[in-house]
């Protein structure tokens, strides 16, 4: 599995589902109430797990553009079954070079979801001053936060946690990422410019039973960490042997912390 492989993004699905921070999605479903026909724009849409997640918390009439530029995810995100009352239209669109073009037309809401930890601060800039300006408020979620809690104890861990840091803030298509910087920049960025942002946290939580989830996560981590100079070869295979002995005996456990964010310009609703 790749990094936007549909399997992966099926696999973590769930648990992004679970994740999801319910105090923000409420904020979220509260803008929108009393307007009875909800434009949204959702960027860098995947499959379709935002809608998903969203779509069935609003009781009115919703139309839904989605952006992202693999068409085999845009693909199946346009097919995804959907409430009665629910339009969606799919958008190919490279959000690095055509983030504006994305934000056309009337909107009332924007969202994303595991986007903004791989762009740049001046892409995150970008998005702050485009929605701001066109006064649309923005549900971001599942921003990788750069806390890791994982067991059992390795040696390794510290190591192979700091070579995954240090890969997420390689550039990701958007120029140097924010990586796990991503939550708090955004949320200072948005206050700055004058939003309410309402916030908190959305950590994934995975246990014994969770083992291919935990294994996809240890072998990308493991892949991160061949990258970085900071651990050999030799140890993040230790590492990874001691990590998957661990799921195969129903011992490993593992925290990811994540923030989700609403952000809306002072006025709206
Ligand atoms: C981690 S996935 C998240 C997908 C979805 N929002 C979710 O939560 O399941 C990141 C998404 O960003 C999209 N993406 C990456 N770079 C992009 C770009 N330059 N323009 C548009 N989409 C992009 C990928 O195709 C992928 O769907």
């Amino acid at each position: 599995m790749t990094a936007f492989s549909a399997d992966w993004l099926e696999l973590r699905e769930p648990h992004d589902r679970r994740a999801r921070n319910p105090a923000v999605l409420d904020a979220v479903v509260a803008s929108q109430a009393g307007n009875n026909a909800i434009r949204i724009v959702d960027l860098a849409c995947g499959t379709g797990s935002t809608l998903r997640a969203l779509a069935p918390r609003f009781s009115a009439r919703q139309n839904w553009r989605l952006t992202d530029n693999d068409l085999s995810l845009l693909a199946r995100a346009s097919a995804t079954a959907r409430p009665a009352g629910v339009t969606v239209t799919a958008v190919p669109l490279d959000l690095n070079r055509d983030l504006e073009a994305a934000l056309d037309g009337p909107i009332d809401l924007v969202t994303t979801s595991a986007l903004l930890d791989l762009v740049s601060e001046p892409w995150l800039d970008r998005l702050a001053v485009e929605t701001l300006a066109r006064s649309i408020p923005i549900y971001a979620a599942l921003s990788y936060d750069g806390r890791i809690e994982v067991g059992p104890f390795s040696q390794f861990d510290a190591a192979i946690i700091a070579a995954v840091n240090a890969h997420q803030r390689g550039d990701k298509g958007f120029g140097p990422a924010l990586g796990p910087m991503a939550a708090s920049a955004a949320i200072a960025r948005f206050e700055s410019l004058g939003c309410t942002v309402a916030h908190g946290t959305a950590d994934w939580v995975a246990g014994p039973s969770d083992r291919e989830f935990q294994l996809e996560i240890f072998a990308g981590w493991a892949s991160a960490a061949r990258d970085m100079p900071t651990i050999s070869l030799a140890d993040t295979v230790e590492w990874l042997t001691f990590r998957r002995d661990a799921v195969a005996a129903g011992r490993s456990s593992l925290r990811i912390g994540h923030v989700d964010l609403f952000a809306r310009p002072t006025g709206s609703r």
